[in-house]
């Protein structure tokens, strides 16, 4: 993505009116918010799985997964210092000067850096800015090194956020097994826990001039077996579909919003979806978020687990190795959101 794409320096500069490539076709603007409020979309307490509530939040849970794809946690062992933390090492790295930033431009191919991802030419564009890093996982990050150097206490404000995140993401594994009815440790085996990696998004969307004709990202459904998500304070703008519907995910302080990602729904055979959810913009102010895609390791079979599947549900994914889902996957043409049921 050439650097002078960046929608930051449009916004540093004045503009009134959006350039044509973010505009989005009338049918696929994002229209009125509608308000999906707590009652809605989950809020799980996870203090709850370690004391007499366990049954009914094992349940909460289910049920959350299933209807919506989405749900929030609270308590989840994170700390607010280190939430607040990225928070501010991000702004600090968007307020650097453009030249500092592309010090760390996304290369041609790559998956991490500053830049804009799974965009292609003919797409409309997305009015997003990202640092995207491998923030947990040895393999991963020496393959795609990117760690900014600025500013300083970026690293080391990374490295204690992400691996909190990892110790949360392991609860929520043993979780999914106890959910997915397997012992505890299963689902861990299965997808080779110490090859996990996680891929951290540092997203800001600028304010945008006419908001009613873009969309920060559009509609997609994840890669990851679940992402970990913190949304930025009280600034709305992430929405996910429901029965044809498109529903704010309201922010919550200090709280994760949790979904499954496609690795989830091929390995339930389709029991958990991996829904799809967009992102939008406002005005007057800009909005960060900080998705962490949990994914496996390139070498990880992953397939529908026996548990899902009997005469009458036959395997409706075959296996493959992660690296060849990635390759299938992100080969598929973009237009109106590439999803999981669409591919295999
Ligand atoms: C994402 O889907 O990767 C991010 C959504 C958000 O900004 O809330
Ligand atoms: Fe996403």
């Amino acid at each position: 993505m050439p650097m002078d794409q960046m929608v930051q320096p449009l916004v540093k500069a004045g503009i009134t009116v959006v350039p044509p490539r973010f505009i989005q076709p009338a049918e696929s603007r994002p229209g009125p918010p509608v308000e999906a409020n707590g009652s809605q979309i989950p809020v799980i307490d996870m203090s709850g799985l370690y004391d007499e509530r366990r049954n009914q939040v094992l349940a909460e849970i289910a049920h959350a997964c299933q209807e919506w794809g989405f749900f929030q946690v609270i308590n989840h062992g994170v700390s607010p210092a280190l939430m607040a933390d990225i928070l501010m090492v991000t702004k600090e790295f968007f307020a650097l000067s453009q030249k500092e930033k592309e010090v760390n431009a996304m290369k041609p191919g790559a998956t991490v850096g500053y830049g804009r991802l799974f965009e292609t030419k003919n797409s409309v564009a997305n009015w997003i800015d990202r640092l995207v890093m491998w923030t947990y996982g040895e393999k991963q990050k020496l393959a795609e090194p990117c760690m900014p150097l600025k500013p300083q206490r970026l690293g080391e404000v990374v490295d204690a956020y992400s691996n909190a995140v990892y110790q949360l993401c392991k609860r929520l594994i043993e979780t999914l097994a106890v959910m997915l009815g397997l012992e505890p440790d299963v689902l861990g085996e299965r997808l080779n826990v110490e090859g996990l990696g996680i891929r951290t998004s540092c997203n800001y969307y600028p304010p945008c001039p006419q908001p009613e004709l873009v969309l920060g990202l559009t509609p997609h459904s994840d890669s990851s077996i679940f992402t970990v998500l913190q949304q930025d304070g009280d600034v709305f703008g992430l929405e996910t579909l429901h029965n044809g519907q498109w529903f704010q995910v309201p922010p919550l302080k200090n709280a994760f919003v949790i979904n499954g990602g496609n690795q989830l729904q091929i390995i339930s055979n389709a029991k958990y979806k991996s829904v799809m959810h967009r992102a939008r913009t406002n005005t007057h102010v800009g909005r960060y978020s900080f998705p962490n895609f949990l994914l496996p390791s390139d070498q990880t079979v992953i397939e529908p687990f026996p548990e899902f599947l009997s005469e009458a549900n036959p395997p409706l994914y075959r296996s493959l190795t992660f690296a060849e889902y990635v390759n299938g996957f992100h080969s598929m043409p973009f237009a109106g959101g590439r999803h999981i049921d669409n591919f295999l």
